[in-house]
């Protein structure tokens, strides 16, 4: 399955194939480098060892985890790149989640002004979401994604065969992405993805659920490649999503990205029944989904006034109101929905413990 996304050709496959070792042979690369984190490198490379035999591959391997997506690990990657000898016709091949294809894309789109690159994302977050859309990048002095540039991959090649390995909360954490895209653009998505589990699921069927989800992301990206305007829709579930990721980083408690997501997806569709007339139906299977896979919130009535700073704090936003994205019904969203603390504050008494 291929599809043609913001400048990169972008390959779902069920199985690993030969598709990887002929984009190599197409971009006829001077050096080939990868970069693998400490997982990635164990768990997901042996998969691929065999499409990259009889070429010569640098590899770097960068620590795992979101306090690496830091700009020594793109000094790491430059340095590596320099010291064997990096030209403008080098390849990088990105292995793995979110974070790794950020920083390794930031260092790709960078050295040199731009050199080739291939993401192979390793986790479902990084296969429905980060890998797709040009936006690479780094954290700076504590601010999630403040440096970087639009740079998209050549080639993405998505293979499911890597979810063996992921732990049960990191691919739920992807799942949640997915479950966002059925609710902005697909009924038929949201409700597939209600009624199914992604654990042991045949590779074969993650692959179409995939596409599905790369599809309805892509639609967003060919619209608004830059972040201007309609793309906004796809931060349904992510403003009170941030705030509360931010919140539980705060009080050093682990909640996932797409943890946060999903609990924000739970409160904006109650705003969005509240104040758009949003049917039922759809809050009564997400509420009972999420109860049975995903950790509980640990959210309390005194965490009100800080969840409120983090929410202040975007740039979005107009005098004391929050600027979401919302939906009329299942697949009809709006963008810049400008919403007073008072109506969210409501909607996340539901969901505090
Ligand atoms: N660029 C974008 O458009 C975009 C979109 C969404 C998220 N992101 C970014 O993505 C990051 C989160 O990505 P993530 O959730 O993939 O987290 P991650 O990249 O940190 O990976 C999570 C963990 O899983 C491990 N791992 C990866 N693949 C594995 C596999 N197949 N088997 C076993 N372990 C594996 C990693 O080593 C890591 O420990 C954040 O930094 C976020 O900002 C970017």
């Amino acid at each position: 399955m291929q599809i043609n996304s913001f400048n990169s050709k972008i390959f779902i496959e069920p199985t690993i194939g030969a598709g990887l070792s002929e984009a190599i042979d197409s971009l006829a690369p001077s050096r080939i480098f990868l970069v693998s984190d400490e997982n990635t490198h164990t768990q997901c490379l042996p998969l691929i060892e065999e499409l990259l035999s009889g070429q010569k591959v640098h590899e770097t391997v960068i620590g795992q985890g979101e306090a690496n997506k830091r700009l020594e690990t793109v000094v790491q990657i430059w340095n590596h790149l320099q010291e064997e000898g990096a030209d403008s016709r080098s390849l990088v091949i990105a292995l793995g989640g979110g974070m790794l294809l950020d920083v390794a894309g930031f260092a790709a789109g960078t050295f040199k002004r731009g050199i080739p690159l291939i993401h192979v994302p390793t986790t479902l977050l990084s296969m429905v979401d980060a890998s797709v859309g040009g936006k690479t990048g780094i954290n700076f002095n504590g601010y999630k994604n403040h440096i970087g540039v639009f740079r998209a991959p050549d080639y993405v090649f998505i293979y499911p065969a890597f979810l063996k390995t992921l732990d049960h909360r990191q691919l739920y954490s992807g799942w949640a992405e997915m479950v966002k895209h059925g609710m902005i653009q697909s009924q038929r998505h949201f409700e597939r993805l209600m009624m199914t589990r992604p654990d042991n699921l045949p590779d074969g069927e993650m692959a179409l659920l995939i596409r599905d989800s790369v599809d309805i992301k892509n639609y967003y990206i060919a619209s608004d490649p830059y972040d201007k305007g309609i793309r906004k829709v796809l931060n349904l579930g992510h403003t009170l999503g941030h705030a509360l990721e931010s919140l539980a980083m705060e009080k050093n408690q682990t909640l996932l990205h797409g943890e946060a997501v999903v609990h924000g997806l739970i409160c904006e569709y109650s705003l969005s029944m509240k104040l758009l007339g949003a049917e039922p139906t759809p809050y009564q299977q997400l509420r009972s989904h999420v109860s049975k896979y995903y950790p509980n919130l640990q959210v309390r009535a005194d965490d009100f006034p800080v969840i409120r700073r983090f929410l202040m704090q975007d740039k979005k936003n107009a005098h004391e109101s929050i600027n979401f994205t919302l939906l009329e019904n299942i697949s009809k969203p709006l963008i810049d929905q400008f919403i007073e603390w008072d109506e969210i504050e409501s909607c996340l008494r539901k969901v505090a413990t």
